[in-house]
């Protein structure tokens, strides 16, 4: 069986230290044998979630947004913290998925019983551990299935060589081995 993974970084910025500690991530869940989707921003200009929006219909990106998060066995996620939190860009695009499109409003039926793993870099001493734990908690929330894998980067603007690769061969091994974790526990929960 091959399970569809979605990976998500919580920030859009060109250099983001996210991006890269997620692409980390998913060479351990290709290694383990996942099909993974990196989502790209871009290609999803949502608004911000306003109720006046989507009772005027659903915007365009939000379709395909939820289209896409629904296509996912599990998701893969790297946030920054912004303000001790995670970013209004990841909180914006979940809440989008957990809205409209034939389900209950509100319900998150889109995350219910899909995996997620949650990890993290900043430039800071102590990485993105508290915008991790909210996340953790809000994905809870939704229906999803958190593993307790995860990695929080710390000192993130040295901790990327040019080629956008983790410097410490041991750091860069727990972000694969927290990709392959979500591909183990997304299989044995779909067989
Ligand atoms: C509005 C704002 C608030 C921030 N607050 C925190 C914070 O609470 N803790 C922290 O470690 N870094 C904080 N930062 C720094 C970001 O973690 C840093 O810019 C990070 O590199 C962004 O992620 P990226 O490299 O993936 O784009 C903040 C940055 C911004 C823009």
């Amino acid at each position: 069986m091959t399970i569809q993974l979605l990976a998500i970084s919580g920030s859009a910025r060109r250099e983001s230290y996210n991006r890269k500690l997620l692409a980390a991530m998913v060479e351990g869940a290709r290694a383990a044998g996942a099909q993974v989707e990196v989502l790209d921003w871009a290609a999803y200009p949502l608004p911000i979630m306003d109720e006046d929006l989507e009772a005027a219909g659903i915007p365009e990106a939000a379709r395909r947004l939820k289209a896409a998060l629904r296509a996912a066995d599990g998701y893969l996620i790297a946030t920054p913290e912004n303000n001790s939190g995670y970013p209004a860009l990841l909180k914006n695009a979940l809440d989008w998925g957990s809205r409209g499109l034939g389900d209950p409003p509100g319900s998150g039926m889109v995350y219910k019983n899909k995996t997620a793993v949650v990890a993290g870099a900043t430039p800071g001493r102590w990485g993105a551990l508290r915008s991790i734990r909210q996340l953790r908690e809000v994905l809870g929330y939704l229906g999803c299935i958190v593993l307790p894998d995860t990695l929080s980067v710390i000192d993130a603007s040295k901790a990327f060589d040019a080629d956008g690769q983790l410097i410490d061969a041991k750091t860069r091994a727990m972000a694969q081995a927290v990709g392959a974790a979500l591909v183990r526990a997304t299989l044995a929960l779909k067989s």
